[in-house]
């Protein structure tokens, strides 16, 4: 039987075996949801960096660049962080280079040591969900969290995954993710008000982007890791599967 756990910092990565695992990295708020919409509305491919600068050398190279960091549009850059920037194929066909506080640093702490990265958020939850139960990889779900600190929203996409893959674990972290989401997942809204990054991007208006990234199942589009690109894996792409759906899971 396949196996899931959950690292809820990318600080306590080093605590966990990534060999031959699929690691999946999330981050609700908001890369991990950019990432999937870009690519669901037509985006080539994205470069996620860690630096602004590495970020920056792109637009030479006639590449869109996007930048945030502590919720706000990075200086001198295309783009900030919002997946709304992306809709209806506003970027079709172009390449994008990406660089968040979080969400790119966690894929870069990833990279070299597992066997696949998927990116996952609530908007391609059950595409996600399909492609794993058609793998034979055991599975690490790594919560890009806030600078290094456990945040709730990145925590109820890995309880919610963990329930709908419905596999055996010993996991104490994944028990807890499970009990969170069946706790919140009749209002995740409602139950994310308090949350940090919630405040943090209702401080700089971007309540939209909350509400976007808490819709489920919106793209059944299944993102990779494919040599230092983000894509659509082949064949797995729906642009839009359903119209938004809120909050009605069936977990
Ligand atoms: C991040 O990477 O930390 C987030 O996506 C931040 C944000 O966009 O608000």
């Amino acid at each position: 039987m396949k196996k899931i756990e959950t690292c809820i910092s990318p600080d306590l990565i080093h605590l966990h075996d990534l060999e031959g695992k699929t690691v999946v990295v999330v981050d609700i708020f908001r890369a991990s949801s950019t990432m999937v919409t870009a690519l669901s509305n037509g985006i080539q491919c994205i470069k996620p960096l860690k630096e602004l600068d590495e970020c920056r050398n792109y637009k030479d190279q006639d590449w869109l660049i996007a930048g945030e960091r502590d919720g706000k549009q990075a200086e001198g850059f295309d783009l900030g962080n919002s997946p709304l920037s992306f809709l209806d194929n506003a970027f079709a066909g172009k390449k994008l280079a990406m660089t968040t506080t979080n969400g790119t640093r966690a894929i870069s702490l990833a990279e070299s040591d597992c066997n696949e990265i998927l990116i996952g958020a609530f908007l391609n939850l059950q595409a996600t969900v399909d492609y794993l139960k058609s793998t034979t990889n055991d599975v690490l779900v790594l919560c890009a969290g806030w600078k290094g600190r456990f945040n709730l929203e990145d925590s109820l996409f890995a309880g919610a995954l963990s329930l709908e893959l419905g596999w055996k674990h010993d996991c104490d972290a994944t028990l807890a993710m499970e009990a969170l989401f069946q706790k919140a997942k009749q209002d995740l809204t409602g139950f994310l008000q308090k949350a940090s990054h919630t405040k943090r991007l209702q401080n700089h208006q971007l309540e939209k982007d909350i509400d976007f990234c808490l819709n489920l199942n919106t793209y059944h589009s299944v993102i990779y890791l494919d040599k230092g690109y983000l894509k659509v894996k082949p064949g797995r792409n729906n642009k839009k599967r359903l119209s938004h759906q809120r909050n009605s899971l069936n977990l």
